[in-house]
This record gives C-alpha cells, structure tokens and sequence, in this order.
C-alpha cells in the first residue's frame, strides 16, 4: 500500500498492458497460480509490506512463487522500502528508483497507447469454488464510464474533493476506489497502510479524515466492528475536526444493523450500505448519495442502480415475489463496467455466471427484495465464505488440509464470528492406524493452509471428528455442521446417512467451546 503500487498499475494502463495485482496476504503457491494463469512478462514489487507489528518481506513470496511456477518471468522490477532489503538477482531485477531516475536522466517520455474500450485494462483475480482462482477481466471503456458515473452519483463525491477507501489495492475496491475511480472524476484518494485499530489506535480512521480534509469514507463493516469494540464510546471521535466528513461507505460483506447505528451515532452522518462484487467493478445496488438519499432500511444495501435489473429466482429459475429468499441474479445484458469473461476461460464464464439461469448472471448470493424494491443480501449460495470483508473459497482451502498425509477426509464451513463477520472452521478425519498426537496434526493442518494459502485465509481453528455426516449419496452435510457450530436451530437431514455423526459433531465442538 504505498503510492507506487498505483503509480504501477497507471503506467500499466499508460502503456496498454494489462495489469494484475495480487493481495500481500497470500501465499508464494497463490501467486505461482496466478503467474501460470496471466503469465506475466514483468512483476512489480515492493521489498516488504507492514503489518501490525511484523514486516513482510516479499522476497521469499516472490522468488517462491517465481521457483514453483511454470511460466518463467523475464523481469522483476523492485521498490525497495527502508523496512527490508530485497537482493536483487542479477540479469532478473531491476531497482525501480534507479530505472526511474535513469528514465528521468535520459528524458525519456513514453507516450500514452491508445487501445480500444473493449481491450482488457486489468486481470484481478477472486475467489472461486476450487483451489483455481477466477481471473476477472474488465475492460477499459465501461469501466471508466461506471467509474466517473458512480463517484458522481452514488458516492456524491465532486472533482476536487478527497475521497478515502480504506482498503488494499489487492482487491476490487482499492482498484475501483482508491486507483481509477477518484482518479478519474478528478477527486483526490488517500492509499492508507494500517489498520483501523492498532496503528496506533482506534482514532486512526478520524485522524486521517481530518489531516486529509476527507468528504466520504468508504470501507468495510468489519473495520466498524473492531474500532467500536477498542472504543466503544467512539471517544476518539469527538477529538478530530472531521467537519468536511459527510458520509460513509460500507460494503464487501453484510453490513448489521447495530454496527450501522453505531456508526450513525458516534458519527453523526448517513452510513450507506451498498453491494457489489468483484465481477461488476462497482455497486450494483445503492443508496445514490449523489443522486439524492433515499430512506435507510437497515439491513439493505439499497435499491438497484441504474444499468441493472436485479431479479430473485428460486433453484428452477421461476421469479419469486416480493420479500422471498432466493438466488439473486442480474438481468442481461450486464452494464459497462461488469466483466466482459474470465482470463482465458471464456467457458468457466459461462459455466460459473450464465448457464445456470439463462437471460440472467448469477451472482451467487442469496436474498430477497422487497415490496419497495430494496435488496436484502442473506448469503452466498456457493462456498464462498467472507472473513472481514476478504473472499474466500472453503473448497480451496479443503484442497489443502487434504494434502496433509494424515487427513484422510476433511471439511471446511464458515462460522459465524462477532468481528470478521464469518471465520474457517475446518474438519479432519484422520488416516485409519494414525497413531500421532491429534492437536500435533490440527496445528500442522493449520500452517498448511498458512503456508498454502496465505494469513489471509485466517485459518486458524481444526476440530478432529471420526467421520463426516453425509448425506446417502456421499454428499457432506456442511450446512448442519455449520448451524451446529453456530449454535442454531437444526433438522437432521432426511437424507443422512448416519444420524449418530451429528451428535459426535456436537460433542467434539462442545469440547472446544464452539457452539452451545
Ligand atoms: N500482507 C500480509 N499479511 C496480511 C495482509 C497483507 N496485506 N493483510 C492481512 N494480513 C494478515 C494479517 O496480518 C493477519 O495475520 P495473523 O493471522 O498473523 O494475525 C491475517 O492476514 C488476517 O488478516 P485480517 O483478516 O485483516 O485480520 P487482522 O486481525 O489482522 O485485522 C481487522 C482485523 C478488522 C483490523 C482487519 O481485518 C481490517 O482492517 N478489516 C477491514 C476490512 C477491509 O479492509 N476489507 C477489504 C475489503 S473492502
Ligand atoms: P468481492 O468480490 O470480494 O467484492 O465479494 C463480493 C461478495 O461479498 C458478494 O457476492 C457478497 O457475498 C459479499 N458482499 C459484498 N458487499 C456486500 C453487502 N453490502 N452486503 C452483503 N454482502 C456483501
């Protein structure tokens, strides 16, 4: 999170390559994925990252992943920060501020390419159902066209005006809305490399906010989370001048009501739930500040913005009335901005959003929408599972604890968590005749998926069972694990194959203090 990553990405759009930024948190195996899939000609990177209290050298990550991918990278151009010095391999690295400066020397201006709106600007990839991550594309023209329309309308930011989301260039919403959208409606945009809480403290959001004169601030439920539960009374509210403050953002996971009145207390301002996806670029739905606020429903991340047309379908792809739950899909054709396919997989694109309900995109959230048209996101229908606002594949993270040798089967849900809104849970059962300590196995499944994975994952808690409930087709019964784990109301599923499995479930967790 420092301004060269930005300047990176807008070089890359200067030159007409296409760019793809990947997250500090993975693993040196993520980014190999990625490299094999975007097959990258040059790689930017930074020394370190700071996290609190620790400093992440790249260089392991990167050389790693560099060593287990098949495509061969020509070039890595390097910032190095003073916190950690990466060893610059000769005939491979390049020191960014040297080839700046010998550029700078050399007065060597490089002209802006035109390309066409069509051409792809950027290659972000996001979590799918598999270990293989989805490589969305958007392209050039539709995105800066909903870009410039959105800081308008929807986040009623002017030209001029500085505009903060806090959050990370490695995901959709830093490079909508710290990178080109403010940019491009001529706003200013803060890049910020803390957290809310910790860096040094609870005020840190307030602090920047008045330093920076900002009008909106866009960011995570989660971060209101951990910042109400430090500062519970918002005392560090009141000691910043935070007058040119207007409003707040939230999104990339449910927004609850008590965190958005607390917010609206301590602050004083409107708090706007919107939604959208990584596929889209940009809320699909809103409360339009720019256009004028409409009345809050708590719990709803708005109305459909103008370009979609979002409908409930119910499994056979039959509209559902109003205030019923069901699968939440987008009329096609989808607006600018929206991914036009998948890097190289025009047919998982199809597979994964369209083929399911014809004429529409699937979003793969599950809602409803209400007699006056507010969406109400509940979940997501796939196994997609959402840690503080990060999107995470439970399917990829079960590829790994399956790697371990003594993992003969294994599950992964998500539970609910007071903080990061859902964390992984996973599930083992070992190899029959595995005679080795069990909390040994758990702690080594857990550095796996760390070291497979990245810290982002967050997982950190394994519970070993005798076996898994399934269904009599073979199917895990994930949902019942999970409701057992969250200690709510549950059925045993007509379809199980051995009743008495559950009950073991309740005791293992019991055992370990997660669910009632
Ligand atoms: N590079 C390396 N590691 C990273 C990282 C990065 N860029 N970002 C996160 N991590 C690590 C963290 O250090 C943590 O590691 P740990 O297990 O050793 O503690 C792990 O990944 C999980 O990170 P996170 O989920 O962020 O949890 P946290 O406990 O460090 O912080 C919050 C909690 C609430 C402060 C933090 O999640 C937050 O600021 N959330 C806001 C949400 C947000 O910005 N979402 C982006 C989408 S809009
Ligand atoms: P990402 O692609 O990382 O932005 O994650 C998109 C997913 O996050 C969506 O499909 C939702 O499941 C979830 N999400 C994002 N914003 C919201 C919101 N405002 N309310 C509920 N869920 C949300």
């Amino acid at each position: 999170m420092i301004a060269e990553a930005a300047f990176a990405m807008l070089a890359c759009a200067r030159l007409g390559a296409v760019h793809s930024v990947v997250f500090g948190g993975f693993a040196a195996r993520e980014l190999a994925t990625r490299i094999d899939d975007a097959r990258p000609k040059v790689i930017i990177s930074a020394s370190c990252g700071l996290e609190p209290g620790r400093i992440i050298a790249y260089q392991p990550l990167l050389d790693g992943a560099i060593e287990m991918a098949s495509h061969k990278v020509s070039h890595c151009v390097v910032v190095q920060r003073p916190q950690a010095h990466f060893e610059l391999k000769a005939g491979r690295d390049i020191d960014y501020a040297q080839a700046v400066a010998a550029a700078k020397a050399a007065r060597r201006d490089v002209p802006c390419v035109t390309v066409a709106a069509t051409d792809p600007l950027y290659v972000l990839y996001t979590s799918g159902t598999t270990g293989q991550p989805k490589g969305v594309v958007r392209d050039c023209g539709g995105h800066m066209v909903a870009l410039a329309w959105s800081m308008e309308n929807e986040f009623g930011v002017k030209p001029g005006e500085v505009f903060w989301a806090a959050s990370d260039v490695g995901w959709v919403v830093g490079h909508s809305y710290i990178v080109y959208g403010p940019l491009i409606h001529g706003a200013t945009s803060i890049l910020f490399e803390g957290k809310p809480v910790g860096t040094p403290d609870a005020g840190t959001f307030w602090r920047v906010i008045s330093e920076h004169g900002v009008v909106a601030l866009f960011t995570a439920p989660t971060a209101f989370r951990a910042i109400k539960k430090e500062d519970p009374q918002g005392e560090f509210v009141s000691k910043y001048d935070l007058s040119k403050f207007r409003i707040l953002f939230l999104a990339g996971e449910r927004a609850d009501p008590p965190t958005i009145h607390w917010a609206e207390d301590k602050l004083g301002r409107p708090v706007i739930d919107h939604w959208w996806q990584t596929e889209t670029g940009s809320p699909v739905s809103q409360n339009p500040a720019g256009l004028g606020l409409l009345p809050v429903k708590y719990g709803s991340p708005g109305v459909a913005m103008p370009g979609y047309e979002i409908h409930v379908l119910d499994d056979a792809g039959h509209e559902l009335p109003a205030g019923t739950l069901g699968n939440v899909v987008i009329k096609l054709p989808l607006p600018p901005g929206c991914l036009p396919t998948l890097w190289n997989a025009d047919d998982r694109f199809r597979e994964a959003y369209l083929d399911e309900f014809p004429g529409y995109y699937k979003t793969a959230d599950a809602g409803y929408v209400d007699e006056d048209g507010y969406l109400f996101i509940m979940a997501r229908t796939d196994d997609i599972i959402n840690v503080a606002g990060h999107r995470l594949s439970t399917g990829g993270m079960e590829e790994v604890v399956a790697m371990h040798p003594d993992v003969a089967e294994c599950a992964v849900i998500g539970i609910a968590d007071a903080m990061k809104g859902q964390t992984p849970l996973g599930f083992v059962v070992l190899n029959a005749g595995v005679a080795r300590d069990v909390a040994t196995i758990e702690r080594e499944v857990v550095a796996l998926v760390r070291d497979k994975i990245g810290p982002v994952a967050a997982f950190k808690m394994v519970v070993t069972i005798k076996r898994l409930p399934k269904t009599r087709s073979g199917k895990i019964l994930r949902g019942t694990m999970q409701k057992i784990a969250d200690a709510e109301d549950w059925k045993m599923p007509a379809t199980i194959d051995d009743p008495a499995i559950l009950e073991e479930i309740t005791v293992s967790l019991k055992e370990r203090g997660i669910g009632a």
